[in-house]
């Protein structure tokens, strides 16, 4: 097994892993051509995306001796370690200094690039010049780093590990699943956009929690609903999911009812204008009342501006499916109303969609146009919640039957929508 084999996706990032690896372990062959090994890589991006485990690698990879710095002691202390820990590098070289959370060496003022922490890097790589020294460094924020630091000839070479989506995030799960005692038809992909852009941490917890819900009811299957449930409750911090709160909608609670109708709503539009991009849709009693969630997966099949307009619409479907099935106003659409207000916004005065003279320069911003823009953007959310309300009075059944399987089950994955999606006569609206 080679050592980069525990990083699972990511092939670029590997390629390029196993191209500086290389040059550490065959440092004289690109000597031979005249040309210089790296002297120092970061690895940046947000926590729990892999970045320490890529790092191991390369060490692994590369054989050399490495000495490890993280800052755990007070800063006086932490300086004479630099020192230290780069001298003890130069006299064993070749060899890695690696700074493990390399933005935490400042933490007495984490925005200051002149920390001593720092300087005390920089001028400790300098001093190794001329010896095989490799630095490899993680961080989370690039922003706080000093630019003298990572310019070339010190720690020169930069990778952002964004966190897994995709393809990664399928080979992520499917790693992850591959010892548990999943059902059979364990829909990876699911699970993958379920948790898209989520850290490698997140989708390593919540498949392991899955696991535990399935343990604490004795079951001998992990299903998807456990996944869900242990995503909302780990992830979304909705802890009251596995309650008994299910119920039939013909003797359900007139507020539950209304979240229900309204969450199913927002689903309803969003599978007949983009199928398959409901990931799962809850509805939950969090102590102070009921509330929902419906969450959704690009898969870029439609083009960016037919996405996002069926976003807009999509927000403003809970809100007409309580106007449609109760007659009144949904007092809770508040953040869906400013979701549909900020990306119709962006829609009429970055993409020009209703005219380039509406477009938000640099220097064009009068009052004239400020207010012809509002004029603009209020007609097309009115617009678009005539769509949401078309498009579900068109698929009341979808709606009903959805909204039925909720109030029941209160939690339903993106099988579960499908099949209910593929029992009803669907209709279909240009946007
Ligand atoms: N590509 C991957 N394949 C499989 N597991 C991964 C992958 N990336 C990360 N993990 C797992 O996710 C967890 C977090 O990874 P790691 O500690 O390397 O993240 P990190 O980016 O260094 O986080 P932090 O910024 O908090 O230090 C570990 O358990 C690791 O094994
Ligand atoms: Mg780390």
């Amino acid at each position: 097994m080679n050592a980069f084999d525990k990083i699972i996706g990511y092939s670029s990032i590997k390629r390029e892993l196993m191209q500086i690896s290389d040059t550490l372990k065959n440092r004289s062959a690109y000597e031979k051509l005249g040309v210089t090994a790296p002297r120092g890589l970061l690895l940046y991006g947000e926590p729990g995306v892999g970045k320490s485990l890529m790092a191991s690698a390369v060490i692994e990879d590369s054989g050399l001796n490495t000495f490890t710095l993280r800052k755990d002691q007070p800063n006086g202390d932490f300086i004479k370690e630099i020192k230290a820990v780069f001298k003890k590098a130069a006299e064993n070289a070749p060899a890695i200094v690696y700074l493990d959370d390399m933005d935490k060496f400042a933490n007495e003022d984490e925005q200051h690039p002149d920390a001593e922490g720092y300087v005390t890097v920089q001028s400790c790589i300098d001093e190794a010049k001329d010896r095989a020294v490799f630095v490899l460094a993680t961080a989370n924020r690039l922003r706080c780093l000093p630019g003298s630091l990572l310019r070339a000839g010190r720690i020169g070479r930069k990778i952002k590990v964004n966190p897994p989506s995709g393809r990664d995030a399928e080979e992520i799960v499917a790693h992850y699943i591959k010892n548990k005692k999943f059902v059979g038809d364990v829909d990876v992909k699911a699970i993958a956009h379920l948790m898209d852009k989520r850290s490698c941490a997140d989708l390593e917890m919540v498949i392991n929690e899955a696991g535990l819900y399935a343990g604490y009811e004795k079951a001998d299957r992990i299903t998807m609903d456990h996944l869900i449930a242990a995503y909302m409750h780990t992830v979304m911090n909705v802890s009251a999911i596995c309650s008994n709160l299910g119920t039939d909608l013909s003797v359900a609670d007139e507020n539950y009812r209304q979240v229900v109708y309204h969450e199913a709503g927002h689903a309803v539009i969003s599978e007949v204008l983009c199928p398959d991009s409901v990931t799962f849709i809850n509805v939950h009693n969090n102590g102070s009342g009921f509330g929902g969630s419906t969450d959704y997966f690009n898969d870029n099949s439609t083009t960016y501006l037919y996405w996002e307009k069926s976003r807009i619409i999509g927000a403003l479907g809970g809100i007409a499916a309580i106007e449609q099935k109760f007659g009144a106003l949904d007092v809770g659409g508040g953040c869906d109303l400013d979701i549909a207000f900020r990306n119709t916004k962006y829609l009429v005065t970055n993409d020009c969609v209703c005219g380039f003279h509406l477009h938000a320069g640099d220097c064009n911003d009068s009052d004239r146009l400020q207010s012809e823009q509002e004029q603009i953007v209020s007609c097309e959310v009115e617009r678009y919640y005539r769509k949401a309300k078309e498009i579900l009075s068109l698929n009341s059944e979808f709606l009903e039957k959805l909204a039925a399987a909720l109030a029941k089950k209160t939690l339903l994955s993106a099988t579960d929508v499908k099949k209910i999606r593929e029992q009803c006569k669907i209709v279909s609206v240009a946007i």
